[in-house]
């Protein structure tokens, strides 16, 4: 029997995935949209004890434009393997806002408000620190999306390290 490919189930199905992937659009930042929900009979979350510190998350990360986050240095062991690494996921998660060069010349860039900033060294040839980045991308800022989600802490620094690159 000759089989068409994809078959029209096949491409329901993408289509109807497609959607599902902007359903979440309508906030950039979900940390306080995706709030805990209580169901009925559900036992009532235990809180941890007094004193406790959190060991993940984006809790312990200080936030964008602080003197804690930009004096916070990336404690990743830089090789090559971690570098490739850094430019691959720049290029994935940011070059399509940000572009390859970081000069905010993506294919999204064009058409998004607000335009996302130039984070090559630009004219200047000088970054700011990798913390106050890191802070950013962990966070998000006006536009600009937070990762805490998307990508994890060491693959955040591998990215932020890679910006450091751009000229
Ligand atoms: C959806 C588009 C988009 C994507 C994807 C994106 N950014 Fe941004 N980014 C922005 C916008 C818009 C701003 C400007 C925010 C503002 O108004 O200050 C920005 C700002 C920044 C800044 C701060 C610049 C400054 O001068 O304060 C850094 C650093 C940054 N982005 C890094 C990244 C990195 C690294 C990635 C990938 C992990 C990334 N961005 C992905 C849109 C994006």
């Amino acid at each position: 029997m000759k089989r068409t490919f994809p078959s029209p189930a096949a491409l329901l199905l993408a289509v109807a995935l497609a959607a599902s992937s902007f359903a979440g659009c309508e906030k950039l930042d979900r940390d306080m949209y995706d709030n805990p929900a209580f169901r009925p009979q559900e036992e009532p979350v235990r809180l941890p004890p007094e004193g406790s510190v959190p060991t993940k998350g984006s809790g312990r990360v200080p936030l964008p434009g602080t003197p804690a986050a930009a004096a916070a240095g990336n404690p990743e062991r830089m090789d090559d393997s971690a570098r490739i690494r850094g430019k691959e996921l720049y290029g994935i998660h940011c070059a399509p806002c940000h572009g390859l060069s970081g000069k905010g010349d993506g294919r999204v860039a064009a058409k998004f408000v607000p335009t996302p900033a130039d984070i090559s060294a630009g004219a200047g040839g000088i970054h700011p620190p990798a913390g106050e980045r890191f802070s950013v991308l962990t966070h998000g800022k006006n536009g600009m999306p937070a990762f805490r989600y998307d990508l994890t802490e060491r693959e955040r620094w591998l990215v932020a390290a890679h910006v450091e690159t751009l000229k």
